[in-house]
């Protein structure tokens, strides 16, 4: 063959290799309002930046009829290219070839880019649309799964990994995303479960339609599988964007700290105010994150999910933080299973990446109940517990308003390796609330009153005099649990500062093989 042919036939091999599994499927694709393995990586990519890695792999199945049907790059498209001029890799499975299903080629060129990341200490980030293992290669697609689940394990707290899930995901193929740190589905076009609505109707005789077993919405408010859910394949790209410009590129490296034109020592006059005059009056904890973070970003996780505490990233001085905020204006912000596991989770993510935590307390409590206790709150909230007290980054208290009993210390507290525990003069901290403490301190007393109105009048009396002598910050200031109580207008300056003078932290835990967190 000449050289001009030989460059032709590379040209002409590429172009095919960009077709996948044809032109015929490719519009299949589209007409179900999704697209291609290969525009996928466009939009999430910096432009032109992508360099593909085994382009002309196919499988080496011969069972089935397989042999008659080779694709170049068999189903999955895989390299590296940079998001905001940094380096990422990436898969992105390729639903026109085999439905996407897993070939043990598939999962080695998968295996390929994932340990590059791991040399490089890159983020890698995966496109799921697959039917899962391809059926016809049996036990080598398994094993290439168990070759991929391996990698995630190890990669876990060393680079991020980011999973967006647009198309199925289903039997044991959810588990690489699920041990992955992050995921996106895109609203309506995506799901996963582990086994689908047919087996499910066999097994058990539960007649449920795939949204509603394992779609976009259930696993974004119900399971709190997915951390995000996004209108569209285009926006959970972009999302994905957005996420990384907060996150550093392996766990010995910082966040990366970006130029901020918001005024540092900004004054929110509105915060002086947010603090209902009841203490039983909501107010939406989300106020308090715009006024006092950079710009007003805040990039929530979970949105949906747990909703009595909110959790996400934001920037303070152009630092990237993650925040930590019991929600009033939900559930009074109580702390349940669901709550407890969220936040436990973030907050592990961000000791793992040098984020330092910024945590805005105002929790009344566990939720009781036989529920709870029933469905583990004991273990669930020893989660949170464990994964604040054993986290090494920077981290900040501000009590808002309530910070009461087990809840209390969980929160961040000083004696869980809080650095610096700020509180506004509404902040109550103690055992519990006043008319619970008085129930148990008073309640044999109150019984025997038999005037309505003068039992009435004791107990209030009662609890006003608890409530003077633990409903303030400034016994617990006393003690020193406290840094400082500081005014409300002023918490961006103030939690600037402390992020400043933290920025050089380094505390340590014992040497040990790991820890045994409450699982
Ligand atoms: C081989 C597959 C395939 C698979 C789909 N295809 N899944 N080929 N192995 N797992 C092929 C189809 O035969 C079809 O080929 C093409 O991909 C497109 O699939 P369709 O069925 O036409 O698409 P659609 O109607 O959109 O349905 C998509 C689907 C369905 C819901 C994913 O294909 C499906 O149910 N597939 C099987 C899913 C499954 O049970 N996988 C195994 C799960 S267990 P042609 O040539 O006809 O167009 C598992 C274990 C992993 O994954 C364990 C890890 C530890």
């Amino acid at each position: 063959m000449k050289r001009q042919d030989k460059i032709k036939e590379l040209i002409e091999l590429r172009e095919k290799a960009k077709l996948g599994g044809g032109e015929k499927r490719i519009e299949a694709q589209h007409r179900k309002g999704k697209l291609t393995a290969r525009e996928r990586i466009e939009i999430l990519l910096d432009e032109g930046s992508f360099e593909e890695f085994d382009m002309f792999v196919t499988h080496r199945t011969e069972d089935f009829g397989l042999g008659d049907q080779k694709y170049l790059s068999d189903g999955v498209v895989t390299g590296h290219g940079t998001i905001d001029g940094r380096v990422v890799y990436v898969f992105s499975q390729d639903f026109t070839v085999f439905g996407g299903s897993l070939s043990e080629t598939f999962a080695m060129k998968i295996c390929k880019v994932m340990d590059q990341a791991m040399k490089v200490g890159a983020p890698v980030i995966g496109i799921n649309d697959s039917g899962g293992a391809r059926i016809q290669e049996g036990v080598r697609s398994l094993a290439g799964y168990a070759e991929i689940f391996e990698r995630n394990i190890l990669a876990s707290g060393v680079i991020p990994q980011i999973s967006a899930i647009f198309g199925p995901c289903a039997g044991g193929a959810v588990y690489s995303p699920a041990l992955t740190d992050f995921i996106v589905m895109s609203q309506d076009s995506s799901y996963m479960f582990v086994t689908g609505p047919k087996v499910t109707k066999t097994v058990t005789g539960e007649d449920i339609s795939i949204e509603d077993l394992g779609g976009a919405s259930v696993h974004s408010t119900k399971s709190g599988v997915a951390q995000f859910v996004a209108e569209d394949e285009e926006e959970g790209l972009l999302l994905i964007r957005k996420l990384l410009s907060y996150l550093p590129q392996n766990n010995l490296e910082d966040p990366p700290v970006t130029e901020c034109n918001d005024p540092i020592d900004r004054l929110e006059d509105d915060l002086n105010e947010i603090i209902p005059e009841s203490a039983n009056q909501p107010y939406n904890i989300k106020d308090v994150i715009y006024k006092i973070v950079d710009n007003e970003e805040f990039l929530e996780i979970h949105a949906n999910y747990a909703r009595n505490i909110v959790v996400g990233f934001s920037k303070f001085d152009g630092m990237p933080v993650g925040i930590v905020a019991n929600q009033p204006s939900f559930l009074a912000g109580v702390l349940d299973i669901e709550a407890s596991r969220k936040a436990a989770r973030f907050v592990r993510f961000c000791d793992a990446f040098n984020i330092p935590i910024v945590t805005l307390v105002d929790v009344p409590g566990f939720l009781p109940g036989s529920a709870q206790e029933y469905g583990g709150i004991i273990i669930h909230g020893a989660k949170l517990m464990f994964a604040y007290g054993e986290a090494t980054v920077p981290k900040i208290t501000v009590t808002l308003r309530k910070s009461y009993g087990g809840a209390h210390c969980v929160m961040s507290s000083k004696q869980l390796r809080g650095d610096i525990n700020y509180a506004w003069p509404s902040a109550e901290i103690a055992v519990m609330g006043p008319a619970g403490a008085i129930e148990v301190l008073e309640g044999k007393n109150i019984s025997l009153i038999e005037d309505a109105d003068e039992r009435a009048r004791y107990t209030k009396q009662k609890e006003d005099e608890y409530r003077d002598k633990f409903a303030n910050p400034y016994e617990a200031a006393r003690y020193g649990f406290l840094d400082d109580v500081i005014e409300p207008r002023n918490t961006r300056f103030r939690v600037i500062r402390a992020l400043r003078s933290l920025a050089t932290k380094k505390d340590f835990s014992p040497m040990k093989k790991h820890s045994n967190i409450p699982l």
